[in-house]
């Protein structure tokens, strides 16, 4: 099978930021509790008008004109969510719809949960492999405040909406290596977006210590299953993109793999855990301040809902604009 590399980003978030400080009026936490434990000081919500399908079609123009590719040439449109707008038709379908995508391709959405965007690549690689198309687009998005308990402040302070986007092409040759796994368990668990069981909403519920533990051992395991495949050191990736559930969690493997903490990118900070877009959006605004240079490995880390894990080594060469 054909390799895959990342040509362009786009992202797209909502306009209404939410601090800890705004959450605190709303459940008894603090901005204190939530940045030590979390490393979150702010997230965004949806506002009026906003959802993931809006949030998506956004991200995707953005990232289609940063490729500067002919829209007619894409081969796939998969879309990592488990918040998407409609059940049925999939975000995917309603892209192609909105932005006049080819019509004679694959377009799904898919739930791999916060490591639904390394999923998402290697559905992409599999479906172009076997077409005449090289070209596809990749969504992670996510409306995570539709089902969230706002009274529940052991879950309402994590989470945040946004989508991240990326234009892939396939090529002979180019590096990448991928490790997808899963072991099924309720450890996060949300009953589903529509359903009203005696008109109670279903909400995101968490075992946090249960998931702590799994997240620390995930990660490393990703990279030495990855390593196993593909014998590498941390020292010739150019930077690690994890899932951003967690401040703590990054800073707890960085120590465990006495790495170069300046590798591992965070930006939960601002943007809280956005689930299956955090390591696309991650990729954007690394993109966007230029911190990614032309033919940069990046080593990116998926574990989440499921349980599932994903880690993948892939190759960001930046399209190059036909002017
Ligand atoms: N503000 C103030 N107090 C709080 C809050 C809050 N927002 N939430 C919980 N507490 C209280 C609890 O009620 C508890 O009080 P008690 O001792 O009186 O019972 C106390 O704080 C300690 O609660 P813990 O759940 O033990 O808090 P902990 O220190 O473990 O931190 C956290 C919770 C941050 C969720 C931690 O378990 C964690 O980092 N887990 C990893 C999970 C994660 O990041 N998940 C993200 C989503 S999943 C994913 O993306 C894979």
């Amino acid at each position: 099978m054909k390799g895959l590399k990342i040509i362009a980003t786009g992202r797209s978030l909502p306009s209404k930021s939410v601090t800890n400080d705004d959450l605190s009026k709303i459940v008894e936490t603090s901005d204190e509790w939530i940045y030590t434990r979390t490393g979150i000081r702010s997230r965004y919500f949806c506002d009026e008008g906003e959802n993931s399908l809006t949030l998506s079609i956004s991200a995707a123009k953005k990232a289609l004109e940063s490729s500067g590719i002919n829209k007619d040439d894409l081969g796939c449109i998969i879309v990592a969510t488990l918040s998407a707008t409609y059940v049925t038709p999939s975000t995917a379908c309603l892209i192609q719809r909105e932005l006049e995508l080819p019509e004679n391709i694959p377009a799904l959405d898919i739930n791999a949960a916060c490591s639904g965007f390394i999923y998402g690549l290697e559905v992409a690689r599999g479906l172009l492999s076997g077409s005449n198309a090289k070209y596809g687009l990749v969504i992670g998005v996510e409306q995570l405040s539709r089902i969230l308990d706002m009274e529940d402040r052991s879950t309402c302070v994590l989470f945040g909406d946004g989508a991240g986007a990326a234009i892939v092409e396939t090529e002979e040759n180019t590096l990448y290596e991928s490790v997808l796994g899963t072991k099924g368990g309720h450890e996060i668990s949300c009953p589903g977006v529509n359903n009203f069981d005696d008109g109670q909403k279903s909400y995101v519920s968490m075992d946090g210590t249960a998931v702590f533990r799994f997240a620390t051992s995930a990660i490393p395991k990703c990279i030495d299953m990855l390593q196993q495949k593909h014998p590498f050191s941390l020292d010739e990736v150019d930077h690690v993109v994890c899932h951003q559930a967690n401040s703590r969690i990054i800073d707890h493997v960085v120590k465990k793999l006495k790495a170069d903490p300046a590798k591992f990118y965070k930006d939960m900070d601002h943007l809280g855990n956005t689930s299956a877009a955090s390591i696309p959006l991650a990729l954007s605004e690394m993109d966007d301040a230029g911190m990614i240079k032309d033919g940069d490995t990046l080593l990116l880390v998926g574990f989440g809902s499921g349980l599932t894990w994903a880690g993948v080594l892939i190759k960001f060469q930046k399209a190059k604009k036909v002017s």
